[in-house]
């Protein structure tokens, strides 16, 4: 069998992936899934004998759990390291990179800034898988992306409407649908749209797949025809001190059953963590259109799907 294209890769921008690669990743992560679903084991133990570095400067559920569980599940193990222990000024951050590098297989990243990722992505002989940035999420945007792909096959002119802030998972979700030739569209308050380099790079890759990005500041106009509304938090992790201003300034994005009346056949997508009756409705997250917790267990099977290609591929 030939090596996988990822095997000893990084993944820090969701635009470090090709559409073939994506495709690739959502293949397995559909195997993967059907065979731990049916018996809640895998016949194979890929990863058995490596360990990943789990390294988090910022809180996590979904993240941690799906990693460490992914792990075990693949046969291997995983260390949950947290801010005190590393990338906390203890020691440089190639420090960190020069001893891991020596002692595990791969290293997971959360971070604050984007550069600490990148950093330890360049110093380590390993692969460095970013699990959020300020600047992106691209673990989250895989995941999204295939809870989409399971339902709509091929994604090319599928249209997703980001409603809210052009924060990270907007950045990540942008650069890998524009990969896939879908049509990104995002309604945000003013002062509140994503970094320009980012979007020029969507842009890019956007024209060359047959996609689109577009943006606009009115909610309803994003979400009309669109086959999946997606939103996030107001306020992420590190920008506690604006929440006030924040609420104030994104109180018309809801995701409310007002306006998702104008996209009645999309799903409705949520990163999580949620706030309810904050940037979604209750009665929206838990009714009939949401997919927000098949996004959240499919993070564990597209990042097994990761760590088996970058690992054992
Ligand atoms: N969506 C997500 O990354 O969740 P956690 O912050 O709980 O890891
Ligand atoms: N945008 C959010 C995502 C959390 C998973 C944050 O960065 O806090």
């Amino acid at each position: 069998m030939s090596t996988s294209p990822l095997r000893g890769r990084d993944l820090v921008s969701a635009a470090d992936l090709s559409a073939a690669e994506i495709g690739l990743l959502f293949t397995r992560s559909a195997a993967l899934k059907a065979e731990f679903r049916a018996r809640r084991r895998h016949a194979e133990a890929p990863l058995q004998g490596l360990t990943l570095a789990m390294l988090f400067q910022k809180p996590s559920l979904r993240t941690r759990v799906t990693f460490e569980a992914g792990m075990t599940q693949l046969g291997g193990h995983a260390i949950y390291l947290t801010e005190g222990t590393v990338l906390g000024g203890r020691e440089s951050v190639g420090d960190v990179a020069r001893n891991l590098e020596n002692m595990v297989d791969a290293i997971m990243a959360r971070t604050g800034p984007h550069e600490v990722v990148v950093e330890l992505a360049a110093r380590a002989s390993i692969p460095v898988i970013n699990g959020l940035t300020i600047r992106e999420h691209p673990c989250q945007a895989l995941a999204d992306l295939f809870t989409l792909y399971e339902r709509f096959g091929d994604l090319r002119g599928v249209t997703l409407a980001f409603v809210g802030d052009g924060n990270n998972v907007y950045h990540s979700l942008a650069l890998m649908g524009a990969t896939l030739g879908m049509h990104v569209r995002l309604a945000h308050p003013a002062g509140y749209g994503p970094a320009e380099r980012i979007v020029e790079r969507a842009r890019t890759l956007a024209v060359a797949a047959g996609g689109s990005l577009s943006f606009t500041q009115e909610p309803r106009e994003a979400v009309e025809g669109a086959q999946a509304v997606y939103t996030d938090a107001w306020t992420s992790m590190g920008q506690e001190a604006e929440a006030e201003e924040r609420r104030d300034a994104f109180a018309r994005f809801q995701v409310n059953a007002a306006l998702i009346a104008a996209a009645p056949e999309a799903v409705v997508m949520h990163c999580l963590p949620a706030h309810r009756e904050e940037e979604i409705t209750s009665e929206v997250m838990d009714g009939p259109q949401s997919v927000i917790f098949d996004q959240s267990e499919n993070r564990l099977h597209a990042q097994k799907a990761l760590l088996a290609e970058l690992l054992a591929g």
